[in-house]
This record gives C-alpha cells, sequence and structure tokens, in this order.
C-alpha cells in the first residue's frame, strides 16, 4: 500500500526572475552588424536584450533569481538546489554549489543540469525527482544563462537572438490535485544533431586532440533553418504527448508558455496544435533566447502582466541544443511573483 509520503508530488511555491541592467536594442546591433531592426524583428520577434557584464556573470544572476523565488514563496530554506544552465561561471566545478553557498544554503546538495535551452524543463524533472522520492521536501530550481559569452559579437546570425538572465521557481512537497502540481513531463534527446548548434572549442575533445582552433570556435555555430524546422516539430510532438498523459485536451490549455528563441517557432508550434495565438506567452521581444532562463522569464512576465491566472492549465514545452526538447503541464498556483 503507498504511504502518504510515497504519494507527495512537486508542487510550483514560488517563482521570482531577474535581468541583467544592460538593455541592448536592436538599432545598436544594427550601428555594427550587417543587419537592421526590421529584419530582426520580422525573422524573430525580438526587438531587445539584456546582456550581462560589469561582473554579472550566472552565478550572480542565479543568485538574483533563487532569492526573489524564494521570497515569492516564503520559503527560509531549500533541501537542495539544481542550477540549470549551459554557461556556468566555470568550465568546472558546476556553479549550482556557489548559488547554494550565495543564498546561505551551504552543505544542501546542489548541482548543475546542462540541457542548454530546454534546460528549465530537465531542472523541473531533476528537482521534482528529488521530492517524488522523498530525498528532499524543497528544491530551488534555477534556470540562468549568460550566453551572449558563447555568442560572437561580429556574427549577424547568432548576436540578435540571444539575451541573458535568471528565472527561478520553489518546488515543494505537495498533492497531485493542488494548483501547482507539476503533471506530466516528456523529455528527448538526439545526440545525432548534436552538430546543428555546438560551441566547437574550449572542451574536452578539443583538449585532448590538442589541435588549435580558430578564436571564433569559441563561439555558437548553428545551422538556423535546419533547427529552426526541428525546433518547432519535436515541441509540438512532444506537447502532444504530455497532454495525452495528462488527460487533457487542446481546448483546455489556457496558456502556452514554450522556450522563447523566436517568436515564429511559438506561432507555428501553437499553430500546429491548435492553440489560438492569443493563449501563446511571448516576451522574446524583450528578452530575446535566454536559453534556461527563458521559460521561468516568459512565466513571470505572464504572471505580472495578468495573461497568466491562478488556475490557468498550462501548457510548457521548450527545444534546444543537444538536441534536447520536451514539455510539461502544470494548473497554475496562486502566488506572487517577485
Ligand atoms: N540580418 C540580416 N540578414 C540576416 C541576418 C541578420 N541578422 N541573419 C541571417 N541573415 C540572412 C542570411 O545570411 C540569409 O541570407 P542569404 O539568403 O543571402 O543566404 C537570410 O538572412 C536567411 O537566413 P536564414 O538563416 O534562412 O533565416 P531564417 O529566417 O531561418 O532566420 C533564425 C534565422 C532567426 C536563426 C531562425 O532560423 C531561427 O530562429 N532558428 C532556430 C533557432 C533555435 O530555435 N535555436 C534553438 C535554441 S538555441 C540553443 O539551444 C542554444
Amino acid at each position: 500500500m503507498q504511504t502518504e509520503q510515497a504519494r507527495e508530488v512537486p508542487v510550483v511555491a514560488g517563482l521570482g526572475s531577474w535581468l541583467p541592467p544592460r538593455v541592448v536594442r536592436n538599432e545598436e546591433l544594427a550601428q555594427r552588424l550587417d543587419t537592421s531592426d526590421e529584419w530582426i524583428r520580422t525573422r524573430t520577434g525580438i526587438a531587445e536584450r539584456r546582456i550581462a557584464g560589469d561582473g554579472i556573470a550566472t552565478i550572480r544572476m542565479a543568485i538574483e533569481a533563487g532569492s526573489r523565488a524564494l521570497r515569492s514563496a516564503s520559503a527560509q530554506t531549500v533541501d537542495a538546489l539544481v542550477l540549470a544552465t549551459s554557461t556556468p561561471d566555470q568550465l568546472c566545478p558546476a556553479s549550482a554549489p556557489q548559488v547554494a553557498t550565495g543564498l546561505g544554503f551551504n552543505g544542501i546538495p546542489a548541482f548543475d543540469v546542462n540541457a542548454v535551452c530546454s534546460g528549465f524543463l530537465y531542472g523541473l524533472a531533476s528537482g521534482g525527482g528529488l521530492i517524488s522520492s522523498g530525498m528532499a521536501q524543497r528544491v530551488l530550481v534555477i534556470g540562468a544563462d549568460t550566453f551572449s559569452t558563447l555568442i560572437n559579437p561580429d556574427d549577424r546570425t547568432t548576436m540578435p537572438i540571444f539575451g541573458d538572465g535568471a528565472g527561478a521557481v520553489v518546488l515543494r512537497a505537495g498533492r497531485p490535485d493542488e494548483l501547482g502540481a507539476l503533471g506530466p513531463i516528456d523529455l528527448h534527446s538526439d545526440g545525432d544533431q548534436a552538430g546543428l548548434l555546438f560551441v566547437p572549442a574550449g572542451g574536452a575533445q578539443q583538449r585532448v586532440d590538442g589541435v588549435p582552433m580558430e578564436a571564433g570556435d569559441y563561439f555558437l555555430a548553428m545551422k538556423g533553418a535546419e533547427t529552426f524546422y526541428l525546433a518547432y516539430s519535436r515541441m509540438a510532438e512532444s506537447a502532444r504527448t504530455v497532454l495525452d498523459r495528462a488527460g487533457w485536451t487542446v481546448a483546455d490549455v489556457d496558456r502556452f508558455v514554450g522556450h522563447q528563441a523566436n517568436a515564429r517557432i511559438l506561432y507555428t508550434v501553437a499553430k500546429q496544435l491548435g492553440v489560438p495565438e492569443e493563449k501563446v506567452a511571448v516576451n522574446v521581444d524583450r528578452v530575446g533566447n535566454t536559453v534556461a532562463a527563458s521559460i521561468p522569464l516568459a512565466l513571470a512576465d505572464s504572471a505580472r502582466d495578468g495573461t497568466l491566472r491562478t488556475g490557468d492549465r498550462v501548457l510548457l514545452s521548450a527545444f534546444g541544443a543537444g538536441l534536447t526538447w520536451g514539455a510539461a503541464v502544470l494548473r497554475w498556483p496562486d502566488l506572487r511573483v517577485c
């Protein structure tokens, strides 16, 4: 017989977000790259993004967002911390322990999860799993990336797309029928397609080979058009799977909060699923693609502007380098975003 303890599931209890102060508008990029505000807006939906600097990198942003999520949940402590990031402050060690210490939780289990733009969903699954297994009662899951550090400032095909930022949720143990309870999460990967988006230099492979690389190989290389097709088709596929597992129809979805890589991808996924455009959360215009921070930032902005309301049935979906992708559902809890 299952005990009460074994039936506990992760429930979203707090949400916080943080952006570095420096705003970079399309017009600023167009002054030094062969691009235009019009091209960037039409092809991506992005108007501006935030760029870290002046000593602000992933750990600092994660601490800022994490402390806001803790305040939102009125939580003094957590039992574990999961940091979704592909841009840790150092290649080694992981950044999560320093984030935990920075938040005053020295000693708790803390680890990084690297699933690039799907990182937050992978982080939710990892943090949620600690709760479902009974290992933790409360977990802080943060998505934070300083992806601008992996972008060649002279590359007009990648420079306009990415921005920096952080978002975080507190998960607590609760019941499956509560608002905020995480529903099914569907996750996938395809290593065969790793070459579509990757940073060639700086990793173990290059060090083992000892072959000198060009300076540009330390930046992201991306096959944008091929990625575009895979992004919307995999996101739609995974969304259908998770809706099915949850026993929801597309009509049940009140808010579609997808990874903010490109507004065109979001609307294509919505169209494929049959979700009306007005239910699609879009903040990519203000923040760009913030990688693992993207979904919590979109949730925070939607909750702040009132388009995400208590009790709403929310569909989350993401796609990123790896490749990795996935989807999840939950009913939005009653909380104050910080
Ligand atoms: N300004 C002006 N022209 C540009 C720019 C720019 N900033 N960037 C590219 N172009 C040009 C290209 O050179 C090309 O010119 P050509 O036809 O003369 O060769 C033309 O515009 C079209 O290029 P495409 O790459 O086909 O443009 P597309 O409409 O596909 O948009 C974009 C590019 C925005 C990158 C799009 O493909 C995209 O969003 N892809 C998906 C990205 C994504 O989802 N990534 C996953 C997550 S990221 C992660 O995990 C790290």
